[in-house]
């Protein structure tokens, strides 16, 4: 942005006309730095919402196996034979475990605030916010279906950020289609390009052509306000996911039909791909 204006009004515009002009360039450079702090903060409070998504989403999956806990602990000491009991503890131990990954993935998600790049499996990635929003799908009545390849190479991305975007369209997906419906997710290891493709198709109200050009601009949302879960609204999600993925030298595209559905497709450099494009990038620089 900032670039782009200084492009416009060069700083030796001044040696054109005398102080007027100079007066003129400081003040497009004072422009220019109060654009990138408010960008900063833009950032910031994208990180900020993401991470308030996570949070609530998490509180739910909390109280629910937290309820799951309460009721085999009564019930182990309602039925004091061994069989029950046994069953008992086995179906709490199970929960404890769940409860313990998804704490592992809200304190990874809130610590790293960096971006940073490594091989990440995106299966689990996917895997991993499920586990985060079953309840939530489970409760809207959301049927979901995966057409995951037993193995995928990992991609080169920062696994928080993804986790962000996903989350985001998973939870778009979820609020299309208020009275239930079918989410399909897909993976496709493109070998030619050494891309992966994420699709998640919803069945849910789809998005007219006329609205479709600026679904990812920054706040532009047709919410009228978060849900009772607390979610949506800010429009700030789908801007987000569009940074996010060009950063990571990815494209993000959606096809939608009005009544019919989305389909949001992600597709990002594999590792070798990713290690290629930096290869590429150092060549041309040189
Ligand atoms: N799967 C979808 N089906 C239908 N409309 C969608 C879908 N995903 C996005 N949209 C449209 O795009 C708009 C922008 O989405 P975006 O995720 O950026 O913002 P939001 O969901 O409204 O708010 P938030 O920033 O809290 O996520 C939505 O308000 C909605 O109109
Ligand atoms: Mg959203």
């Amino acid at each position: 942005m900032c670039n782009k204006l200084m492009d416009t009004y060069p700083n030796d515009a001044n040696e054109v006309d005398g102080s007027g002009v100079a007066i003129e360039s400081e003040q497009i450079s004072e422009l220019c730095r109060r654009i990138d702090v408010l960008e900063d903060r833009l950032r910031q409070a994208q990180r900020l919402s993401a991470i308030g998504e996570l949070t609530s989403t998490t509180t739910h999956e909390f109280n629910n196996i937290l309820t799951t806990i309460i009721n085999y602990a009564k019930l182990g000491l309602r039925h004091v034979d061994k069989t029950s009991q046994t069953n008992a503890f086995e179906k709490i131990l199970i929960a404890a475990n769940r409860a313990a990954k998804v704490a592992n993935t809200i304190l990874a998600a809130a610590k790293n605030r960096k971006q940073t790049f490594e091989p990440v499996n995106l299966i689990a990635l996917v895997d991993d916010a499920m586990l985060l929003l079953e309840r939530e799908m489970n409760k809207y009545k959301i049927i979901v279906e995966k057409y995951f390849p037993q193995v995928a190479p990992e991609i080169m991305a920062d696994g928080n950020q993804i986790q962000q975007i996903l989350i985001n369209l998973l939870v778009n997906a979820r609020q299309a289609m208020p009275n239930g419906g079918r989410l399909i997710l897909k993976i496709a290891h493109d070998e030619t390009e050494e891309m992966l493709d994420l699709t998640i198709r919803d069945y849910g109200c789809g998005i007219d052509e006329v609205k479709l050009p600026y679904i990812f601009d920054k706040f532009y949302s047709t919410k009228s306000g978060p849900d009772e879960t607390g979610k949506g609204g800010t429009g700030l999600g789908l801007a987000a996911c569009k940074e996010i993925i060009e950063q990571h030298k990815g494209i993000i595209r959606v096809e939608s039909k009005i009544g019919k559905g989305t389909a949001f497709t992600l597709r990002l450099p594999t590792v070798i791909r990713a290690k290629l494009i930096e290869l590429q990038e150092k060549n041309s620089s040189n």
